[in-house]
């Protein structure tokens, strides 16, 4: 859903006495001269840094070498190196630095579960023995340097010790959000050729079980059949089952909810408990030193093609640029509680659960639930019970919310909140004075952070104590981002202006490469607009320099603050039988944001019925995963065409919004097509 630009939002919110008090940055004038070092400078600035927070780098940067890079894909390949020469390891900086620093003792992790009443605590010392042992795990499982290691886990503390003992030893984690399909996870594998899989044997969100060891087995299969074999799974018991021990308690840093409907089948030779792993293992294991450029992890983001990128991720310039957007974009301070609502399975987890807030040694809470679950108040029955400072949501649950009213939350004090903050799309003006009035009792600001799996951190957002807010707007750029407007020439626009969102310089955070697939890269990010990295999202930028997204400029939707390709829900729909051809665009929905509108063409004979709908809905779930859903299905006998055969997506847009007003339409082979697909247009109700 596009904010709209805002025109009709004239209120600003200037940061309150109380926000600045104590900020990091305490006005616009400071933050222009941090901002504008850290473009003209950067060695110097992110030197500073480094310092501030006491990073450890074996080998030091070289001022002299600190950046490097090409970002013109007509000059050559497009190369991003920061600080390449030093030695770290980002396991050590976000674990073994805060202990060795005191900060041994204190809570990493408050990890509330899916029931209220589970829950359990985790200290930076506890979880760095944790750490140790799976590192020590994973070595004795052969696993090594630059091996890609596959994750599908409930969020569970045993997800982050996964992540960070792959970060010790150098291997590249590779997490699979736990809502994926076997389909999909099964991909994931086989792109990165991840030989070890570590999952859980199920999770419940909210009243719903999740046969997490099931769908892996499913996955696992998959590989199997074309030609790939997954040596080990290496499995938690976060639920326990009848058939294995009668759900008997394990050791585990995370409470078991005994589940005797599942039947965790553990094959031989290939599945591990993980508590049976662990047992015995030494807590002691040394960090491998590893150059700044070596890989940190892999994160699969839609494509517009259908598959998935593999998203790569380096080590010391996303462990800064995670590191500098938490502590300065929540403003947070030793003390302060923290939440963050995203799963770890997508980047807002990777960089705002766990390096981020580890690298400022935070207390976070993690969150296994529903935030509905058992009813609409949990959120700020959570924020109450672990007196939440600043939490970090996404614009659909706010929507959500929204819908029950006042009441659920009313009920709680909030009081303890201090900073909001929005990701994943466009937050429109309603929800975002819904946010700041109901939910922050007007007391705290809002960061509305725009920023891509790519991206590795945010790139566009304001800073509490100091941006002036208005509401759908994320302001201005982060340090290190140099933001341009350019229109579909690549020429750049001045002041006011609504073009394409590119940056023009490299951050320390931005992506290095498509795993396997460096002219994918350069494809997707640098061809369009020599010179600059393009986000694919279109914006307005006003006349006191705000930017306002707009929206995706590609063949990309974005559903709850996820992106799907229309490509990818297309490759599922014509897979079935019945499917002669089908199309996707995005829709405005009431709460995800945007949802799946597709036209599908049946083969001769075939019979379009509530029956075939609901096949290829639970088609589209099977294969992507449930979140993908396919809201509105449209029998199109036939599709818009060029006469060069493109199907004009354009139209059919403007059909799923019944907007008869098509724009050009000279191009089209066929126009009598529209004709039927308007006649034959459902009721849309989402
Ligand atoms: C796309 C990236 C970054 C974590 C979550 C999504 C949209 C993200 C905002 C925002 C407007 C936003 C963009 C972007 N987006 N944040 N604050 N305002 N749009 O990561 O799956 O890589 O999606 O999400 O369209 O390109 P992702």
């Amino acid at each position: 859903m596009a904010s709209g630009g805002g025109e009709n939002n004239t209120q600003v919110y200037p940061p309150s006495s109380a926000s600045q008090n104590g900020a990091y940055v305490t006005s616009m004038q400071q933050y222009k001269e941090m901002h504008k070092q850290s473009i003209e400078d950067p060695a110097s600035f992110w030197s500073k840094i480094i310092e501030d927070f006491g990073f450890h780098f074996e080998t030091p940067p070289n001022r002299d070498k600190f950046l490097e890079y090409n970002f013109d894909v007509t000059k050559g390949p497009i190369d991003i190196k920061w600080m390449q020469g030093a030695k770290t390891n980002v396991c050590y900086n976000v674990l073994d630095r805060n202990v060795k620093n005191g900060l041994g003792d204190n809570i990493a992790f408050y990890w509330e579960g899916n029931d209220p009443g589970d829950h359990s605590t985790i200290t930076y010392g506890q979880l760095l023995k944790e750490v140790c042992k799976f590192s020590n795990v994973l070595k004795s499982l052969g696993v090594k340097k630059g091996d890609r290691v596959a994750i599908y886990m409930p969020m569970i503390v045993e997800l982050v010790v996964a992540m960070l003992a792959c970060a010790r030893i150098g291997a590249m984690h590779s997490i699979v959000f736990g809502g994926f399909s076997a389909d999909s996870l099964a991909g994931r594998m086989l792109d990165a050729k991840s030989a070890v899989l570590i999952t859980a044997d199920g999770v419940y969100r909210g009243a719903k079980l999740v046969d997490l060891k099931k769908i892996s087995d499913d996955a696992v299969d998959v590989c199997k059949t074309k030609g790939f074999d997954v040596s080990t799974m290496v499995v938690v018991r976060h639920l326990g089952s009848k058939s294995v021990d009668n759900g008997a308690e394990v050791n585990s840093p995370t409470p078991k909810r005994p589940c005797y409907s599942l039947s965790t089948n553990m094959v031989s030779g290939r599945d591990r408990w993980w508590h049976e792993i662990m047992e015995g293992v030494s807590d002691q294991c040394d960090t491998e030193w590893l150059d700044a450029e070596d890989p940190l992890f892999m994160l699969y983001t839609s494509g517009s093609t259908g598959t998935p990128k593999g998203v790569v991720h380096t080590q010391a310039g996303y462990l800064l640029y995670a590191a500098t957007t938490f502590k300065y974009v929540f403003d947070y301070h030793p003390g302060d509680i923290y939440w963050c609502t995203a799963d770890v399975g997508w980047i807002t987890g990777h960089s705002y659960v766990v390096y981020g807030p580890m690298a400022s040694g935070a207390t976070s809470v993690m969150f296994e639930g529903v935030p509905t679950y058992p009813d609409e108040g949990r959120c700020w029955d959570i924020v109450d019970k672990y007196k939440v400072n600043s939490i970090y949501t996404a614009p659909t649950l706010i929507r959500t919310l929204m819908k029950y009213g006042d009441a659920p939350i009313k009920k709680y004090s909030r009081k303890s909140l201090r900073v909001l903050g929005t990701v994943g799309e466009p937050i429109n003006p309603e929800a975002w004075l819904f946010y700041y009035h109901k939910i922050g009792d007007g007391r705290s600001p809002i960061v509305d952070t725009f920023w891509q799996t790519e991206t590795g951190g945010h790139t566009m957002t304001p800073l509490p104590g100091a941006t002036p807010l208005k509401p759908g707007s994320c302001t201005f750029p982060f340090f290190g981002i140099e933001p341009a407007v350019v229109n579909d020439k690549g020429e750049e626009l001045e002041g006011v202006c609504e073009g394409y969102l590119v940056f023009k310089k490299p951050w320390p955070g931005v992506m290095r490469t498509v795993y396997g697939n460096h002219p994918r890269y350069e494809g997707t990010y640098f061809k369009q607009f020599p010179g600059y990295y393009k986000t694919g999202d279109g914006c307005r930028r006003d006349e006191d320099g705000y930017y306002w997204i707009t929206g995706r400029m590609d063949d990309m939707f974005n559903v709850s603050g996820h992106l799907l390709s229309t490509a990818e829900i297309e490759s599922a729909l014509i897979e079935h039988p019945k499917v002669a051809e089908a199309a996707a665009v995005a829709y405005p929905h009431k709460t995800k944001g945007e949802c799946c509108y597709s036209f599908v063409t049946l083969i001769e004979g075939a019979e379009f019925n509530e029956t075939l709908i609901s096949e290829l809905r639970s088609h589209v779930r099977t294969k992507i995963g449930p979140f993908a859903a396919a809201e509105v299905v449209h029998n199109a006998p036939g599709l818009p065409k060029t006469r060069s055969g493109k199907i004009m997506r354009r139209v059919l847009r403007k059909i799923a919004k019944n907007d008869h007003d098509l724009g050009d339409v000279s191009t089209m082979a066929d126009s009598s097509v529209v004709d039927v697909l308007f006649a034959n247009r459902p009721d849309v109700n989402v």
